[in-house]
């Protein structure tokens, strides 16, 4: 992924956004979809998949922001495949970030 210098600036004007807490039912079902498709790497560490947990895995990913997070998560990146393998709609794969990006905090 081409990385814009705008967007990079962008991303870290939007950090303080990450802050936000996500209502319940959101990490509800993000969980749900991160034990059905994205444990199976994120548990493990697997393909060095940042860790559920992991704050010092997690610190130099959440500094990106989420804009750049979420292109990662919808795109894909190395060993992590797009969607997570998944056919989740934006809203059900940003719900399972979000839960991802809950347990660091
Ligand atoms: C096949 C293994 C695998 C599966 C399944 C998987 N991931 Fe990943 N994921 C990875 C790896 C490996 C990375 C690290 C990619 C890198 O930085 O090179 C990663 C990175 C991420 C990141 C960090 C993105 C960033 O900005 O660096 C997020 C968020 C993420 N995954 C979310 C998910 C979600 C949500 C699911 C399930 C819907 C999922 N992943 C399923 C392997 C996986």
């Amino acid at each position: 992924m081409l990385k814009t210098l705008s967007i990079a600036t962008l991303s870290l004007a939007l950090l303080p956004a990450l802050a936000l807490a996500s209502d319940a039912g959101t990490l509800k079902q993000g969980e749900k979809l991160y034990k059905t498709a994205c444990i199976a790497c994120h548990s493990t560490g697997a393909a060095n998949a940042p860790k559920l947990g992991n704050k010092q895995a997690w610190a130099p990913i959440l500094a990106r922001g989420m804009d750049e997070i979420m292109t990662v998560a919808t795109n894909g990146k190395g060993a992590m495949p797009a969607r997570g393998g998944t056919k989740a709609d934006d809203a059900a794969l940003r719900a399972a970030v979000e839960y991802m990006v809950s347990r660091v905090q």
